[in-house]
C-alpha cells in the first residue's frame, strides 16, 4: 500500500465521506498551479463536466476578491473550484449561487466541528469576526452567452500563521479548535452540501435567501461601504431577493451591488 506523507491528500477517505451524485465526481487534484479559478475558466474544452472540482495543493497566484491574492500555505488548507456548466445555473442570480456556497462553507464547518461560523455579504465565512474562508464565483463566456461557472472556494484549515495586511484579520480551523483538521471530510462534507444548496438555489431561492440571512448578523447594523474608494455610511437594513445590500442613507434606500463593509 502506499503511503503518504501525512499533509497530502488522502483519496479514500475523501471518497468514502463523498455522497453527492455530480459534484466531485470528477475531481482532479493538483500540487501546483497558477489558481484552481484560472485553471478550469482557460481549459474549456478539456474540462467541460458539470460538478468537476479542481483541488491544489498550492496556488502560485489565487486570486481574492477585488484584484486581491489569495495566499494560502501549500498542503495545509483547502483551495478548490467547482465547475458548472449546466446552463440552468446560469440563469440564476449570481448572488445566490454565491450565498448557496458561502452558506455550505458555513454549515459544513458547524456541522463537523460545532463551530458557530458568521457570513459577511458578499460572501465571507468568519469565526469569532476573523475570516475562515472566502469564496471567487468568476465565468466564462462565449459571444454574449455564458458557458461556464466556476466557483472558487479557500478555506484556512491547518495554517496557523498569516502574514499581510487583511481587510478582516485571518483565522483558520486549526486556531479555532486547537487541533489538526482532517482537510478531506471537510472537503467532502462541503461539497455535499453544496450540491444540495445549488439544487435549492434553482427551486428555493428564497430559502437560500432566508437562511444565508440568519447567519449574517450584520443586519439592522449601522456599516460603512468601501467600494471604488468612495466610502458610504448606513444602515444595512436588508437585502433585496437578487442578494444585492440595501443600505439607508439619510434620505433614501440604495441598493449596493459590491463592496467591502464593516461596522461602524
Ligand atoms: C476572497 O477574496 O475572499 C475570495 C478568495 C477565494 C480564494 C479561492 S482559493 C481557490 C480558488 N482559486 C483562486 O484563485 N481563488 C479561489
Amino acid at each position: 500500500m502506499k503511503k503518504f506523507r501525512e499533509s497530502l491528500f488522502n483519496f479514500e477517505t475523501f471518497d468514502i465521506k463523498l455522497d453527492t451524485e455530480f459534484i466531485g465526481r470528477n475531481f482532479i487534484y493538483s500540487e501546483e498551479v497558477e489558481s484552481t479559478n484560472s485553471f478550469l475558466l482557460n481549459n474549456a474544452e478539456k474540462l467541460d463536466v458539470n460538478g468537476t472540482v479542481l483541488l491544489a495543493e498550492k496556488q502560485t497566484r489565487g486570486k481574492g476578491r477585488n484584484n486581491s491574492i489569495w495566499h494560502s500555505n501549500k498542503e495545509q488548507n483547502l483551495t478548490f473550484s467547482i465547475l458548472l456548466t449546466d446552463k440552468k445555473y446560469f440563469e440564476k442570480f449570481f448572488n445566490i449561487i454565491n450565498f448557496a456556497t458561502s452558506l455550505a462553507v458555513s454549515q459544513a464547518i458547524e456541522n463537523i466541528y460545532q463551530l458557530r461560523t458568521e457570513l459577511k455579504w458578499p460572501n465571507d465565512i468568519l469565526i469569532n469576526h476573523k475570516k475562515v474562508a472566502g469564496i471567487l464565483l468568476e465565468s466564462s463566456s462565449k459571444g454574449s452567452k455564458i458557458s461556464k461557472l466556476v466557483i472558487g472556494i479557500g478555506v484556512n484549515v491547518n495554517q496557523t500563521l498569516f502574514q499581510g495586511n487583511f481587510n478582516i484579520a485571518p483565522t483558520s480551523l486549526k486556531n479555532e479548535l486547537s487541533f489538526n483538521v482532517e482537510r478531506e471530510k471537510t472537503l467532502a462534507e462541503i461539497l455535499n452540501i453544496f450540491e444540495s444548496n445549488i439544487e435549492k438555489s434553482l427551486t428555493k431561492p428564497d430559502d437560500i435567501l432566508k437562511d444565508w440571512k440568519l447567519k449574517c448578523r450584520m443586519i439592522g447594523e449601522i456599516i460603512s461601504i468601501s467600494a471604488d474608494g468612495h466610502v458610504k455610511d448606513g444602515i444595512f437594513v436588508d437585502l433585496d431577493n437578487e442578494g444585492f445590500l440595501l443600505l439607508k442613507t439619510r434620505d433614501k434606500i440604495e441598493k449596493i451591488h459590491f463592496g467591502e463593509v464593516s461596522l461602524l
